[in-house]
């Protein structure tokens, strides 16, 4: 079952991601995303995509949200809204699906632009049988999961 996204939070969350893709540092792709997360405590964290010259070290907007509310101490996501200023809606790529796996496996993820198109799932969809913590945090003493010599 979806989590219940309120109209409200909707609204907040789409004007945050809005908001933070005006600070985008994108001077190589010229993409610019912005994203928010609503945590578990109620509240919304926002991030945009932060570029660097040696490109594989690029943040995308999702991951610097996520970042964002974790380090205000928050452990669980509820929602993600992605919004670039593009005709059609752009979705989390795979890294940031799996980080994001990580704090809100049945989070909401709602992809909004420059048009009335907008996309909404749910990380179930996007990552299905996902590896995450119940993989390592399974209540099992650490080597367990060593093979059998
Ligand atoms: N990007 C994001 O920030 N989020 C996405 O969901 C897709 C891609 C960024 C990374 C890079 O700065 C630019 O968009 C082009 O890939």
């Amino acid at each position: 079952m979806p989590l219940k996204i309120t109209l409200p939070q909707r609204r907040r969350l789409e004007k945050a991601a809005r908001a933070a893709a005006r600070a985008s540092y994108s001077p190589y792709s010229r993409f610019c995303v912005g994203s928010a997360v609503l945590a578990g405590s109620g509240k919304i964290y926002a991030g945009t995509n932060v570029e660097n010259a040696s490109y594989g070290l690029t943040n995308c907007a999702e991951r610097s949200a996520v970042f964002a509310a974790v380090s205000r101490g928050e452990r669980t996501l509820r929602c993600v809204v992605v919004y670039t200023p593009t005709p059609a809606p752009t979705m989390p790529c795979g890294a940031c699906r799996q980080v994001l796996n990580e704090f809100g496996a049945h989070a909401t993820v709602i992809s909004v632009c420059d048009s009335e198109v907008r996309i909404e799932t749910t990380l179930d969809r996007l990552l299905p049988m996902g590896f995450g913590p119940q993989n390592l945090l399974n209540g099992l003493p650490r080597h367990s999961s060593r093979p059998a010599r």
